[in-house]
């Protein structure tokens, strides 16, 4: 079979699901992943019928990444071609008093060690055909800093530096890594950060069109186009490369 495959963690979250939906129309096989076995079933239920299979995988258990990556190789004869490592949390408590060690050590093993485990699994198989792309969700807040976010900063940032040592280590292998450094998108973790009733609230939108140039917040599909054109892109000349994409937040600011 010749049809290209990618394999999306957190496929089941906000930008998971667009994620994949865009990716399948593209023409790729996708092996959707998540450790929320129900938000999976929604996911598998809402795209029946495409060219699908869904894995419950929480990427910090090593054992099942490499039973996925296994199961995959033995059933495509091949590699996945694309990686993308979207799953990640931001945590219950935000300030640093309130969330403490155990929260933030979470929030880091997830973010950044599942990205480790993916990353090094998947990796491996794709070296052995000479070809493969790794596409890391980062955040701004691992370039900018977050307060009342330090611990996902630092994951955040611990990644887009990952992802660029990885460009250097596996792009003579033609693995290409690029990382997505989202601003503020409407998910359910967007939601979490900032109370789930000011999402909709006039004055959120007033506050968000101010600080952002385009006026408005991100959506998955803003993302996962993106993804999508890192996925098939003809070049290989695009690696390394950290994509902010915040509306022009940052550049608005100043
Ligand atoms: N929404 C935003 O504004 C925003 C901004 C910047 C970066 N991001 C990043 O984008 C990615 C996707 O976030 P989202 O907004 O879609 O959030 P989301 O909460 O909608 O989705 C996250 C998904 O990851 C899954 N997940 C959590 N822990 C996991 C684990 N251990 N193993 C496997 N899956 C796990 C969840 O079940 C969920 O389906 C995250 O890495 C997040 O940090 C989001």
């Amino acid at each position: 079979m010749n049809q290209p495959i990618a394999l999306v963690t957190g496929a089941a979250g906000g930008f998971g699901s667009a994620i994949c939906s865009v990716l399948l129309d593209s023409g790729f096989f996708v092996l959707a992943t998540d450790v929320n076995g129900k938000a999976l079933d929604h996911l598998a239920e809402h795209l029946r019928g495409r060219a699908l299979t869904c894995y419950h995988m929480d990427v910090c258990d090593l054992a099942r990444v490499e039973a996925v990556a296994a199961e995959a190789l033995q059933h495509f004869g091949r590699p996945v071609d694309v990686l993308v490592n979207n799953a990640g949390i931001i945590g219950k408590n935000f300030c640093l008093q309130e969330q403490g060690p155990q929260e933030a050590k979470r929030i880091i093993d997830i973010n950044l060690t599942g990205c480790f485990n993916c990353t090094s699994v998947f990796s491996r198989n794709m070296a052995r055909q000479r070809s493969g792309r790794i596409i890391n969700i980062a955040s701004v807040a691992g370039i900018w800093g977050a307060s009342g976010g330090s611990a996902y900063a630092a994951s955040k940032a611990g990644l887009i530096k990952a992802s660029e040592s990885w460009s250097r280590e596996l792009g003579p292998l033609n693995i290409i890594v690029t990382a997505i450094a989202p601003g503020i998108c409407k998910t359910k973790m967007f939601g979490q950060f900032v109370g789930e009733e000011q999402i909709q609230s006039k004055e959120e939108i007033k506050i968000v069109k101010s600080i952002v140039p385009v006026g408005r917040l991100g959506e998955p599909e803003d993302i996962a186009e993106v993804v999508n054109f890192l996925s098939t892109c003809k070049t290989n000349y695009v690696n390394g490369t950290v994509i902010e994409m915040d509306g022009g937040m940052r550049v608005g600011q100043i």
